[in-house]
């Protein structure tokens, strides 16, 4: 085969081609994403679309230079003008661009954005790490309130919980003001110093770059060391302890079961006071459904107006995953699905006009084209999984009668041609 697919990416299909592969079936991303758009405004989001691409410094600046993702992850570019961009690797940055730019905030207070878009990351290939994955994401600006928090993470739990998801965790953690990190950094530093060579490579380096991200390590020799490290949630200063016990108490009187882990840093540098993650066992290593967390000082960093946001994202190849792995079924097709098999051409006019005339009372109804045998009609039928076929021919033309066979049990019922539609809504 001459072209194949690019590593680390994939083809959504409507068929399933391997039990492997069924989360690649468009069936499951139509029915996420719309569940997605659901919640979202169910909570007052609105829809947000930026480009695929931006200025690779808008990421640098944002996400961090000494993050995994633009020191190693980042699809750039230099384009014909030689202007450096990069493939989006995440969603934030280019609302918080977007939101700046538009001064969006002269407008209102608050502002409640959500997307549902592909993102981009250089990852070395293993199972839930895709080069090409897609988010639904949230961003809420102008509310530091822990009320905010606690509602932006109700959303995806919402979302993840209506999915059918069972044996969620929200792992919550707080990192605290920048200062307080600073400090926090410099006693974890001072705790690390005399392991640091038995410490993983990776983790050596970060010592150096990004500190907190060895708290992330799952590196097993790195864990043992890591056990009597000092916590993060030891420095935090009052009004981040405040803040966190608030959404503590909040998430407890919303039933949302968490687990405060203060290892939990994320890999993104934008982040303050809360941080959350949503894990699934079904996963594996790669157990994140998506994360996210409070980020106060983003809008002011990138030249706008000092305004508080909190947001998540998560990865709809994950959650797609985790519901097979949980046997969570899509719900059935609103309308029955007819496919008119006309034998002839006079059929074939009249079954063309019954199709339009059944698609304008918005039932989903195919027609076979290609007037060969019913044997090869019968095929297709099964391949669409219709749950309803018709032969029409002279017969059926001079009655103004049809024969509605049911292909689940074989029954067949005659129907008046002016009476298909009433029939089919019926079930
Ligand atoms: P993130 O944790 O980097 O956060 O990504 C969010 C979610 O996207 C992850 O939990 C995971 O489900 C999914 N994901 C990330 N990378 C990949 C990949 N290579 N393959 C498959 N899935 C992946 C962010 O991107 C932040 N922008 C979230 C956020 C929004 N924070 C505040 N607002």
């Amino acid at each position: 085969m001459e072209y194949q697919i690019a590593k680390g990416v994939f083809d959504i299909i409507p068929q399933e081609t391997s039990p492997e592969d069924a989360w690649k079936q468009s069936s499951y991303w139509q029915y996420v994403e719309q569940l997605a758009r659901e919640c979202a405004n169910l909570f007052g989001f609105r829809e947000i679309r930026t480009p695929l691409f931006e200025k690779t410094e808008l990421f640098q600046r944002s996400v961090g230079t000494d993050t995994d993702i633009v020191s190693k992850e980042m699809y750039t570019f230099l384009d014909k003008g030689n202007r450096s961009l990069t493939l989006r690797p995440e969603g934030t940055a280019a609302v918080m661009r977007c939101f700046i730019e538009k001064k969006l905030d002269q407008q209102s207070q608050i502002h409640k954005f959500f997307y549902i878009e592909p993102m981009f990351r250089y990852e070395r290939q293993q199972a839930g790490r895709y080069r090409q994955h897609h988010q639904f994401g949230v961003e809420v600006i102008g509310v530091n309130s822990p009320y905010q928090d606690v509602e932006v993470m109700s959303l995806l739990f919402t979302f993840l919980s209506r999915l059918g998801l069972k044996g969620l965790t929200l792992n919550l953690n707080s990192i605290g003001s920048k200062e307080s990190r600073h400090q926090y950094k410099e006693a974890l530093k001072a705790y690390l110093q005399p392991f640091l060579l038995e410490l993983s490579e990776d983790s050596q380096t970060r010592f150096s770059t990004n500190p907190l991200r060895i708290l992330d390590s799952k590196d097993a020799r790195d864990r043992k060391i890591l056990v009597e490290a000092p916590s993060i949630l030891d420095f935090l200063d009052p009004s981040s302890q405040t803040h966190f016990e608030t959404v503590c108490s909040l998430l407890k009187e919303t039933h949302i079961p968490f687990v405060i882990n203060p290892s939990l840093v994320r890999g993104l540098d934008y982040y303050n006071n809360t941080v959350f993650e949503i894990t699934a066992q079904e996963l594996g290593a790669q157990n994140s459904l998506g994360g996210g967390g409070r980020y106060d000082g983003l809008i002011k960093q990138l030249g706008g107006p000092d305004l508080p946001a909190f947001g998540f994202g998560t990865g709809l190849e994950r959650v797609i995953q985790t519901m097979i792995a949980q046997n969570v079924e899509l719900p059935k097709h609103p309308h029955p699905l007819l496919l008119l098999i006309p034998m002839g051409e006079i059929a074939m006019k009249k079954s063309f006009e019954l199709l339009s005339l059944l698609r304008k009372d918005s039932l989903a109804v195919e027609m076979d084209f290609t007037g060969k045998k019913v044997k090869n009609a019968l095929r297709y039928a099964n391949h669409i999984h219709a749950q309803y076929i018709a032969v029409i021919g002279d017969q059926e033309i001079e009655s103004g009668c049809l024969q509605l066979k049911e292909m689940a049990t074989g029954e067949t019922t005659f129907v008046a041609f002016n009476e298909i539609s009433k029939r089919l809504k019926n079930g």
